[in-house]
């Protein structure tokens, strides 16, 4: 009879053990669904800020970006980029410097989320982020469980220290981490476009840095002896091959925006906002928001320029023709309209004739035709709102050095 009711016990045990354990050691790789279905828009400290992060800076951008309109304009994420941890405590949780953010990551994501506004977050795939702070290597779900108790919408995901590891399986880690710790955030994998993150990362992230870092110049690499930092044409260059692997929910990411920033001229930042958004690029803002002027803040909250960006079709532009520092971008928009930007990259003002008649563009990838022999199409200068006549006419205009001219085309009849 004892030994009848012990094997009960045992045989009792195992399967309340093994139902315990149901299949929780199960990883889910893919990212959340249904996220950044158009680039993602929002704000990240390092362009301007570096390291000089804290909650009175953050609070005050997350005002600013309400205030000044860009949140109308459609700006959703704060991001915090590198240096607002303190140390891991004895059981391995991070936790936020408590000098700088006395208040705690909390309390922040309450104040952002209480504007309407959604927090990111940065960290590091390796031991340390680049700034020499805490990485998650090691702590992958213990830290996705943390943010996602914080609140946390968004997190940017670094590539420095990480001796040994292969991109792929890291970032798929991470992702795994995120789905176990069950809040739906949005992965930006920053790997710099080394291990080509655009053919396994539509998978595993929303959006992927395609380069290194921008370099506040329009026109220049700057060398920092072990990297290399790159200007917004040269960024731009970069981008040559890629546009197949973007669209709804998975982006190039050609890095943030240095508009604003203080070393380009009014129409360089034009050209930089326009070409992000011929791009399909996310478009995190990187300047002070508290003390933007009027002419940046009409660049960056461009109706006409972000509905490019922000096209349902998600299709990235391409580069049509080149020659002498002058290109010729096209961007296939719902309902058959386009956009066309003509970028002058040269130091002197360069005419334009553009006869739509002698012209076939063609979007081999996505399969779509700009057919100006047999339908017209209304033009329209997307800076000003001007109408420009139609492609029965060539087009002529001057587009000045280091600036660009966007327009929008839209069928008209046969
Ligand atoms: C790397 C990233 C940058 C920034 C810094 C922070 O360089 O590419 O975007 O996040 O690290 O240290």
């Amino acid at each position: 009879m004892k030994l009848r009711f012990s094997i009960l016990c045992i045989t009792l045990l195992i399967s309340l053990t093994s139902f315990g354990q149901g299949d929780n050691y199960k990883q889910n790789y893919n990212k959340f669904d249904g996220l950044a279905l158009t680039p993602p828009m929002g704000w990240n400290s390092w362009n301007k800020f570096a390291c000089n992060v804290d909650e009175k800076l953050i609070r005050e951008i997350a005002d600013a970006m309400v205030s000044s309109g860009m949140k109308d304009a459609g700006y959703r994420y704060i991001n915090i980029d590198d240096c607002w941890h303190g140390d891991r405590d004895s059981l391995g949780f991070i936790h936020p410097d408590p000098t700088r953010f006395p208040s705690g990551m909390k309390a922040l994501a309450d104040y952002i989320h209480s504007k309407g506004l959604k927090l990111g977050l940065y960290s590091d795939a390796g031991s340390q982020t680049c700034g020499g702070r805490p990485g998650s290597r090691g702590y992958e779900f213990q830290d996705a469980m943390t943010y996602a108790g914080w609140g946390v919408d968004y997190l940017k995901y670094d590539w420095c220290n990480t001796e040994g590891l292969k991109a792929e399986g890291a970032y798929k880690t991470i992702t795994a981490a995120l789905r176990k710790a069950g809040r739906p955030m949005v992965l930006s994998i920053c790997e710099w476009g080394t291990d080509k993150p655009w053919v396994w990362g539509p998978a595993v992230g929303h959006l992927w840095r395609s380069t290194g870092d921008i370099y506040n110049c329009f026109d220049c690499v700057e060398d920092h002896g072990t990297w290399k930092s790159f200007g917004v044409m040269q960024i731009l260059d970069k981008q040559e091959g890629l546009r197949q692997y973007a669209g709804p929910g998975h982006w190039n990411d050609p890095d943030m925006l240095e508009i604003g920033n203080g070393k380009l001229t009014p129409g360089e930042d034009r050209a930089h906002f326009a070409m992000w958004a011929m791009l399909a690029a996310p478009l995190i803002a990187g300047n002070d928001l508290r003390t933007m002027d009027k002419e940046i803040k009409d660049i960056l909250t461009h109706q006409a320029i972000i509905a490019i960006n922000q096209d349902s079709l998600g299709i990235q532009g391409f580069c049509y023709a080149k020659e002498d520092g002058f290109e010729t971008w096209f961007k296939p928009l719902s309902d058959g309209k386009w956009a066309v930007s003509f970028l002058n990259r040269s130091a002197e003002a360069k005419p334009l004739n553009f006869n739509w008649q002698r012209e076939k563009v063609r979007d081999e990838i996505f399969n779509r035709e700009l057919n100006t022999a047999q339908q017209w199409y209304r033009i329209k200068n997307a800076w000003t709102g001007k109408s420009l006549g139609s492609t029965k006419n060539v087009l002529k205009a001057e587009v000045p050095p280091h600036d660009v001219l966007t327009l929008i085309l839209e069928k008209s009849g046969k």
